[in-house]
């Protein structure tokens, strides 16, 4: 083969492969670099841990979201668990976020195992998986290889509210990669945690200003919805999401929300509007639910991932460990 044409076909697999390359992401990427310890078993022992010993029996649902959160604000950087004054954790949508005390416990397991070697963007991605796995879900192969941001700013928040129309979710999906499908199985986040009743009042009360309720939510749930969020009350209650496992990672979400059982406003419309109807149907007759569910948190975890050059490893999750210009945490 002359020189030109293997510089051609160095090329083309460069340009066939390139649209499948997310950073340095790889499944097992920590292998082998941190001696004899399993780095994913690490974490795996630290979420066990919290789930039996310590009794957090809700982590999945804390963990789901705050990957969630961080993935859709400066792509999957751990930027959501930068402190600081005006950082990503004090904008308002990130207010009931939980999860940092878990994530710090990990960071130090596995601090002391391997110095800077482990992202705290991969400890998202793997403790989600491992909490997932702890409630009933299923396993699924976690990419790791994400470096850190340092850049976290309130400002950048830009989370889709409750009452989000499904064709502007579809679209907010859509600029991070991900398709109407994925969207639906990762709203079946919602199979576990809670809810302000702040974030669904008037869709007991006073629906788009209807002075009544949503005509979609059932009678049932009406009912205990109001009992547990009465209008005008001085405290902010919660409700479970999944009205009938509400602990349980499974598909009863998606049922639940094909009788008018949804919530959230969003979880309620992805079961009748036409772009995801159909979508949110097959997911309840589908018995690879937990595969699609697990390939679906895979690709969030691709989202705007950062590469070798872009990011750091950092030592603490908080604090970034170079002071750069760029810093937007102390502004
Ligand atoms: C259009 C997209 C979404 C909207 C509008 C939305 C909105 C919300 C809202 C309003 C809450 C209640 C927060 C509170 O009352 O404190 C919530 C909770 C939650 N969300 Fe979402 N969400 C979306 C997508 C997702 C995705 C993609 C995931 C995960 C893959 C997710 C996982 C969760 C979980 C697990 C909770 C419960 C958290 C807890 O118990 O602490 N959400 N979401």
């Amino acid at each position: 083969m002359s020189k030109a044409v293997a510089l051609l076909v160095v090329l083309l697999i460069l340009v066939v492969f390139s649209g499948e390359c997310y950073g340095e992401l790889r499944v097992g990427f920590y292998k082998g670099k941190c001696g004899l310890t399993d780095v994913e078993g690490v974490v795996r022992n630290v979420v066990k841990t919290w789930f039996f010993t310590k009794k957090e029996k809700s982590i999945a649902a804390a963990l789901l979201r705050l990957q969630f959160h961080d993935c859709f604000v400066n792509g999957c950087d751990a930027s959501i668990l930068l402190d600081g004054d005006n950082s990503e954790k004090k904008a308002l949508p990130n207010k009931s976020v939980r999860g940092y005390e878990l994530i710090d416990a990990i960071k130090d397991d596995l601090e002391a195992e391997c110095e800077g070697l482990v992202s705290c963007a991969d400890i998202i991605a793997m403790a989600t998986r491992d909490a997932i796995l702890l409630s009933g879900g299923k396993w699924y192969n976690v990419e790791t290889g994400r470096r850190d941001g340092n850049v976290s700013l309130a400002s950048n928040v830009n989370l889709p509210p409750p009452f989000i129309s499904v064709s502007d979710s579809i679209k907010l999906f859509a600029s991070k990669k991900l398709t109407p499908t994925d969207m639906v199985y990762l709203l079946g986040g919602h199979t576990v945690g809670i809810a302000h009743c702040s974030l669904f009042q008037d869709r007991l009360y006073n629906f788009n200003n209807t002075g009544g309720p949503d005509p979609n939510m059932s009678k049932w749930l009406l009912f205990g919805l109001r009992m547990k969020c009465p209008r005008g009350a001085s405290f902010d209650n919660i409700a479970p999401l999944d009205v009938r496992t509400p602990s349980f990672v499974d598909n009863s979400f998606f049922e639940q929300i094909q009788r008018g059982n949804g919530v959230l406003q969003i979880d309620q419309q992805i079961a009748l509007d036409e772009l995801t109807k159909g979508i949110v149907d097959g997911i309840v007759k589908d018995p690879d639910f937990y595969t699609k569910f697990g390939e679906a948190m895979v690709k969030l975890g691709r989202v705007e991932v950062l590469t070798d050059e872009q990011g750091e490893v950092r030592t603490s999750c908080r604090v970034v460990n170079k002071k750069t210009s760029s810093f937007g945490i102390f502004n």
